[in-house]
C-alpha cells in the first residue's frame, strides 16, 4: 500500500482583474470599513467575458504539469470540484482531457464533485483514497477545485471572486493525509442554493448560512477530537496544530471561526485554554448550543481571547482569501497555498488542520503533516511555483462601475448561445487560456494567449 499519500505539487491561477472593496464601499453606498472591517476583505477578483471556470482550470493544470515537469501520461485519475454550472451533463473534467489526449492518455478515471464550495474537498479525498487502494495503477491524481464566485447586488455581492487550483497527489508527499483524523457533519439545509439554472447567483440566506457553518463546525471538531483521542490516547486540542486553515467566504468568519474553536477547547476543558481565557468565559460556560450561535457578548469575548493565536495559527493562511474573495471549492485550498507561500521554510515536521464547508450542508475537518519532501516536489519549490506574491502585483485594478458592467454582461451571456467573445486578452499573462466564442449549439471553444509575451500596462510587449 502507498504511504504518507497527500499532496506532492500546487500551483493556483486566479483573474488578473480585480476591485478594491475601499472603492466597492463608496460605490455601494455602504458605511466606510464594511467590507474591509466589516467582513475583513481587501480586494475581489473577477472573470472578465474571455474567462470562466474552465479557461482557469486550463490554465491551471497546463501550468502545473509544465513548471512540475510532469508527463501528461503519468495522471491516472482527474477530479474536478466546481459549483459553477456551465453544463448540467458535460463535466468541466472532459474539457480538461483535451490537454492528456494531445499526449495519447484517455485512460485517466474520475468525473466532477459537486456540493456548493465542498466539492473540491469530495475530489480530493476520492484521489487520495483511489492512490490508498487496491485499484491504484501507480501513476498521479489530480485535482482541480474551479469556481466563479458572483452574486447578485446586494449585501452578499462584494463576497465574491474567483480562482482555479491545481493539486497534484500520490504517495511519498511533502503534504501528508493523516487519514485517521477526520470528522465530518452533513445535514440537510437551505442556507445557500442556486436553484435557478437560468442565473448563475445563488438564493443566499446570509445569516443562517453563518449559523450553519458554525454548527458544522463545532460538530466536525468534536467528532474530530473523538478520532483523535480513539487512535492517539489523548485529548486533542488547538495546541495540537501548528496552523488551523478555513474555509473562507471572508475573512470575518474564519475569525469567528477560529474563537469558535477556542471556546469549543475552554467548554472541554482542554489544556490549551489558560486561567485568563477561562476567568474570560466562565459567564458563557451555561450557554445552550442554540443561545451559543447568537450571543454577541460570546462571539466579542471569544474573539479577543483567541486573538494571539489566531494572529499565530490562523492568520498566515488569510493573504489569498482576503485579496481574491471567495473562490468556492478553490477557496479552503487558496488559504493553505497561502499558508505554503508564507511560512514554507518553517512547516517541516508541523502538523495543519483544515475544515471544509460547503452549504447545503456538507463539511469534514482533517488533518496534514507536511515534511519538507525532496525537489520537484518539495514545500519551497511549491512555493516559488505558485510565484503568489508576483501573481497579486501584476494585477489590475477596475473600477466599481467596469466590475458591474461585467457583471451585466456576464448575466446576459449566462446560458446563451452563437456569440463571440472580445478576445480581449491584453490583460492576461501569457499562458491563459481564455474564452473565444460559444457557438449556435452551445459548444465552448478557448485559445491560449501566446507563451513568451509579457503583458505592460494592458498592452502585449512583444509589438501585438
Ligand atoms: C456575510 C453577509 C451575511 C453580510 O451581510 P450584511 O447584511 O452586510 O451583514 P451585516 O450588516 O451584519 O454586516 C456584516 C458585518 O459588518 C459589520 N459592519 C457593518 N458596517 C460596518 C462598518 N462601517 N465598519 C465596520 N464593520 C461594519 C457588521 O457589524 C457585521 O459584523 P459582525 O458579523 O461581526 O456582526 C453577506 O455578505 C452574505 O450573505 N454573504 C454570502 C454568504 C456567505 O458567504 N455565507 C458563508 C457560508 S459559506
Amino acid at each position: 500500500m502507498a504511504k504518507n499519500v497527500g499532496i506532492l505539487a500546487v500551483d493556483i491561477y486566479f483573474p488578473p482583474t480585480f476591485v478594491q472593496q475601499e472603492a466597492l464601499e463608496a460605490h455601494d453606498g455602504a458605511s466606510k470599513g464594511k467590507y474591509t472591517i466589516g467582513l475583513g476583505q481587501d480586494c475581489m477578483a473577477f472573470c472578465t467575458e474571455v474567462e470562466d471556470v474552465i479557461s482557469m482550470s486550463l490554465t491551471a493544470v497546463t501550468s502545473l504539469l509544465d513548471k512540475y515537469n510532469i508527463d501528461p501520461k503519468q495522471i491516472g485519475r482527474l477530479e474536478v470540484g466546481s459549483e459553477t454550472v456551465i453544463d448540467k451533463s458535460k463535466s468541466i473534467k472532459t474539457f480538461l482531457m483535451q490537454i492528456f489526449e494531445k499526449f495519447g492518455n484517455t485512460d485517466i478515471e474520475g468525473v466532477d464533485s459537486t456540493n456548493a464550495c465542498y466539492g473540491g474537498t469530495a475530489a480530493l479525498f476520492n484521489c487520495v483514497n483511489w492512490v490508498e487502494s487496491s485499484s491504484w495503477d501507480g501513476r498521479y491524481g489530480l485535482v482541480v477545485c474551479t469556481d466563479s464566485a458572483v452574486y447578485a447586488e446586494g449585501p452578499a455581492r462584494p463576497t465574491g471572486g474567483a480562482a482555479a487550483i491545481a493539486i497534484l497527489v500520490g504517495p511519498d508527499a511533502p503534504i501528508a493525509f493523516e487519514s485517521k483524523f477526520r470528522g465530518s457533519h452533513m445535514s440537510h439545509a437551505y442556507d445557500f442554493y442556486k436553484p435557478n439554472l437560468a442565473s448563475e447567483y445563488p438564493v443566499v440566506d446570509g445569516k443562517l448560512s453563518q449559523t450553519c457553518y458554525l454548527m458544522a463546525l463545532d460538530s466536525c471538531y468534536k467528532h474530530f477530537c473523538a478520532k483523535y483521542e480513539k487512535f492517539e490516547g489523548k485529548q486533542f486540542s488547538i495546541s495540537d496544530a501548528e496552523y488551523f486553515v478555513f474555509h473562507s467566504p471572508y475573512n470575518k468568519l474564519v475569525q469567528k471561526s477560529f474563537a469558535r474553536l477556542v471556546f469549543n477547547d475552554f467548554v472541554r476543558n482542554a489544556s490549551s485554554i489558560d486561567e485568563t481565557a477561562k476567568e474570560k468565559l466562565a459567564p458563557f460556560s451555561n450557554l445552550s448550543g442554540d443561545e451559543s450561535y447568537q450571543n454577541r457578548d460570546l462571539e466579542k469575548v471569544s474573539q479577543q481571547v483567541a486573538k494571539p493565536l489566531y494572529d499565530a495559527k490562523v492568520k498566515p493562511t488569510t493573504l489569498i482569501p482576503k485579496q481574491v474573495g471567495n473562490m468556492y471549492t478553490a477557496s479552503l485550498y487558496a488559504a493553505f497555498a497561502s499558508l505554503l507561500h508564507s511560512k514554507h521554510t518553517e512547516l517541516a515536521g508541523k502538523r495543519v488542520t483544515l475544515f471544509s464547508y460547503g452549504s447545503g450542508l456538507t463539511a469534514t475537518m482533517f488533518s496534514l503533516r507536511l515534511h519538507e519532501g525532496q525537489h520537484p516536489f518539495s514545500l519551497s519549490n511549491i512555493a516559488s511555483v505558485m510565484n503568489v506574491a508576483g501573481k497579486l502585483k501584476a494585477r489590475h485594478e477596475l473600477p466599481p462601475e467596469k466590475f458591474v458592467d461585467i457583471m451585466k454582461l456576464m448575466e446576459h451571456r449566462y446560458g446563451a448561445k452563437d456569440f463571440v467573445t472580445s478576445k480581449d486578452c491584453s490583460l492576461l499573462a501569457s499562458g491563459t487560456y481564455y474564452l473565444t466564442e460559444v457557438d449556435s449549439l452551445y459548444r465552448r471553444f478557448y485559445a491560449q494567449k501566446a507563451v513568451g509575451n509579457t503583458v505592460e500596462n494592458g498592452l502585449l510587449a512583444n509589438g501585438h
